[in-house]
């Protein structure tokens, strides 16, 4: 028997064409992220593994279960990373700090140790913005915009911001002992795992889908928002109905990684078959720059996520792959059609040709299967400095000068 390998379970591989959508999501993301003034910075995608289990905070779910965690020959214990935040925050600490204010857009792949499903992956993206130094609630109805709008280009259709505020650290002190107290006096009803996070972590038992008619009746944080927090929460809001961005009130939401503080939210696409699944997810954390060894500095981010957008995404058109598929229809003119492929090029046109020395019609099939816009034919009328172009959706066909040709490809 032949052994046959296969990617591991719960990851992908993206083939073409599908591989040019994803290329063209990072590619809105990354123009989007920018005309937002936020700037790309890239980091390891292995970490020390206390940065996550502090950072991230040790009674989640992402860190007691979910962490692609190994030794490394130097003993080092590193892990791969399940989310960018903390990473940001490490690079920034790391470079001395925020001075005033910071904008800064990461994209890439994200491990977690789930259950595989659609759109829950072991390996999955994100596209991510943080927005350093500012305390202001404009800066989280900024980044909640940001969201919004990189799912309004992707037509992702019917999307609602759910949101919520969980306070300030002191608030939640005081909600958390208040949570604990109720979830303590109903704990036989609850089940097993919501029993043993009440003295871990109660505000995690409002996540679980289990208990979820218990805790629908059960006290919720943006209930008891001290007025500093309230205020932040009741600017925020303010600032996306100004920005028409439809959202909803979700006092249960209480997102699953521990470094968040007052505004919280999650992205739902509304029409979406699996819309208990958030395409994003973001907060503000004020206290994760301390945590990590750095001076207190406010914070709010969001990350994307990519494999679920590009399930939700509407579909679009496929766009050619090539802007032109030199057929070489004389054998003769095999070096002519070389050239001319070199040239087109050279001017930045998207061009390739078949090598095997095929018939025609095996070119123009080629032609097909790699989605070319154009077939540029090399053939008799060489001779007279021309060549036939033909478009592959229409079959529609001219005879054009080889001089011009690159500005007339380009002109279609
Ligand atoms: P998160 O909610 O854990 O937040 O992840 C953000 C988004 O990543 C989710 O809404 C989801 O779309 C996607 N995602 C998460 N896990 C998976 C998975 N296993 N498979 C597919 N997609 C997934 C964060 O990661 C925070 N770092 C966001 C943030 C940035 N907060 C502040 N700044």
């Amino acid at each position: 028997m032949p052994v046959t390998y296969r990617a591991p379970k719960g990851t992908d591989d993206v083939l073409p064409p599908e591989s040019r959508a994803w290329l063209r999501a990072e590619k809105t993301f990354i123009d989007l992220a920018e005309v937002f003034g936020y700037d790309i910075v890239l980091t390891p995608h292995f970490e020390a593994t206390e940065l996550f289990s502090r950072g991230v905070g040790e009674a989640t779910e992402v860190v007691e279960k979910q962490m692609y965690t190994f030794t490394d020959k130097g003993g080092r214990s590193l892990t791969l990373r399940p989310e960018a935040t903390a990473s940001l925050v490490r690079a920034m600490v790391e470079a001395g700090g925020v001075r005033g204010t910071e904008k800064i857009a990461a994209w890439g792949p994200m491990f977690r140790y789930e259950k595989p499903q659609r759109g829950r992956r072991r390996q999955f993206y994100q596209g991510d913005i943080e927005y350093f130094g500012e305390p202001s609630p404009d800066a989280d109805v900024e980044v909640i915009e940001f969201g919004y709008r990189y799912l309004e280009e992707m037509a992702v259709p019917d999307v609602v911001v759910a949101l919520n505020s969980i306070g300030d650290v002191e608030d939640r002190a005081a909600y958390r002992n208040l949570l604990t107290t109720w979830l303590m006096e109903r704990q036989d009803d609850l089940s097993d795992d919501a029993r043993n996070r009440i003295a871990s972590n109660p505000m995690r038992v409002l996540d679980s889908k289990a208990d979820a008619d218990i805790v629908a009746e059960a006290p919720a944080p943006v209930e008891h928002l001290a007025d500093a927090a309230a205020e932040h929460f009741t600017q925020v809001q303010r600032g996306l109905r100004r920005l028409q961005i439809p959202y909803r009130i979700e006092a249960r939401l209480v997102r699953g990684l521990d470094y968040y503080n007052r505004t919280v939210w999650e992205y739902l696409a509304t029409s979406y078959e699996g819309a208990q699944d958030a395409a994003g997810g973001g907060g503000r954390y004020d206290g994760l720059f301390e945590l990590l060894g750095g001076k207190p500095t406010p914070a709010v981010g969001v990350a994307m996520g990519i494999d679920r957008i590009m399930l939700m995404a509407g579909k679009r058109a496929d766009q050619p792959a090539l802007d032109a598929f030199v057929v070489i229809a004389d054998p003769n003119r095999r070096d002519a059609g070389l050239d001319l492929v070199s040239e087109l090029r050279r001017r930045g046109l998207r061009t390739d040709l078949d090598l095997a020395g095929r018939s025609v019609s095996a070119q123009f099939k080629a032609a097909d299967r790699a989605a070319a816009a154009w077939a540029v034919v090399v053939g008799d009328e060489w001779a007279d400095g021309k060549v036939t172009a033909r478009n592959l959706a229409t079959g529609e066909q001219e005879t054009v000068a080889v001089e011009g040709i690159e500005a007339w490809l380009k002109g279609r």
